[in-house]
C-alpha cells in the first residue's frame, strides 16, 4: 500500500531542486501533489509529465512573497482535492552577504522569502487542517540553523526562527491533530548550490563534500524519505522535532 495514499500535499519552490523530488516522491506514494513556484512555464511542464505517469497534479503559479498568491494556492488546493493533508513550506532563495555591508532591504528581502512565506503558508493552510482535526507541516529548514557559516547570517537567522516556530506551533496545536515538524538537510546537490559552484568555483564543492562524515553532497532526492515519514501516518506521534538529514555534517568539527 502507497505510504500517503488519499493525501493531499501542497509543496512550494516545487519546480526544481528538493522541490521537485519531493513531489516526485509524493505522488509515486499516491500523494495528490499541488506544485506551487513561481514559473507557470515549468509547473505546467511538470504536472503534465506526474499526470502522464498516472498520477494526480496540480500546477499553482505561487510566490510565497505575496500573501494573496499564497492564499489562492491553498485555495485551489482546497477547490480541487477537498482537502489539504500536507503542507511543505520548502521554498527559499539563499543570498549571502555580510552583516556589516547588508542594508534592511537586504533582509527583509530574504525574510519575506524564507520566512513570512513560511508564516503564509501556515496563516491559510492550518484552518482547513484544524477543521479535518488532522495535518502535517513540514518546514524545509537547514543545518545552517544551528551552525556557523561566514557570510550567511540572514539566511541561517530565517532558519533558525522557522525551526523555533515550528516547536511553538507543535506545543500550541498538539491537541487538534496538526503536526509540525522540520527537516534540516545538509549541503545537498540542487540548482541553489549549482549557482554557487558557478559564483564561487569548483572549491567550493569540494569543501562542501569534505564537511560532511560521508564525504560528498547530498544527492536532490535524499531528503525524500525524512519528509515521506513525517508526511505519513508512520510520524503519528511525532511533532515539534527537527530532523536533521545531513550526511553527518553536524558531527565533524569545523576546518
Ligand atoms: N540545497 C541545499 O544544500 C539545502 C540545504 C539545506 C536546506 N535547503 C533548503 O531546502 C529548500 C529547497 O532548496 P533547494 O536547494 O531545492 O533550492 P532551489 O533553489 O534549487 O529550489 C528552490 C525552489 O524554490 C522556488 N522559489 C524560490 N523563491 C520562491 C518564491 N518566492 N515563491 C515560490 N517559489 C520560490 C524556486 O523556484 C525553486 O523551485 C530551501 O528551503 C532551502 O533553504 C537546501
Amino acid at each position: 500500500m502507497p505510504r500517503l495514499d488519499s493525501k493531499v500535499a501542497l509543496i512550494t519552490g516545487a519546480s526544481e531542486g528538493l522541490g521537485r523530488e519531493l513531489a516526485l516522491a509524493f505522488a509515486a506514494e499516491g500523494a495528490s501533489v499541488v506544485l506551487a513556484a513561481r514559473s507557470a512555464a515549468k509547473l505546467e511542464a511538470f504536472a503534465a509529465e506526474l499526470k502522464d505517469a498516472g498520477h494526480r497534479a496540480l500546477p499553482v503559479v505561487c510566490d510565497v512573497g505575496d500573501s494573496a498568491q499564497v492564499e489562492a494556492a491553498v485555495a485551489a488546493t482546497i477547490a480541487a482535492f477537498g482537502r489539504i493533508d500536507v503542507l511543505i513550506n520548502n521554498a527559499a532563495v539563499a543570498i549571502p552577504g555580510d552583516i556589516t555591508d547588508q542594508t534592511e532591504e537586504d533582509w527583509m528581502r530574504l525574510l519575506n522569502i524564507n520566512l513570512l512565506g513560511v508564516f503564509r503558508g501556515i496563516k491559510f493552510a492550518l484552518p482547513h487542517m484544524l477543521e479535518q482535526g488532522s495535518g502535517s507541516i513540514i518546514n524545509m529548514a537547514s543545518i545552517q540553523g544551528d551552525r556557523s557559516w561566514n557570510h550567511w547570517t540572514t539566511y541561517a537567522a530565517a532558519k533558525g526562527a522557522m525551526k523555533a516556530m515550528t516547536r511553538q506551533l507543535a506545543g500550541q496545536y498538539g491537541k487538534s491533530g496538526v503536526r509540525f515538524n522540520c527537516i534540516s538537510p545538509g549541503a545537498m546537490d540542487t540548482p541553489m548550490n549549482r549557482e554557487r559552484r558557478k559564483r564561487e568555483g569548483d572549491a567550493f564543492y569540494e569543501s562542501n563534500k569534505r564537511m560532511h562524515a560521508l564525504g560528498r553532497m547530498g544527492r536532490p532526492d535524499e531528503v525524500n524519505g525524512a519528509a515521506i515519514f513525517l508526511a505519513s501516518d508512520e510520524s503519528s506521534f511525532v511533532t515539534g522535532t527537527d530532523l536533521v538529514v545531513d550526511g553527518g555534517l553536524s558531527v565533524l568539527p569545523r576546518e
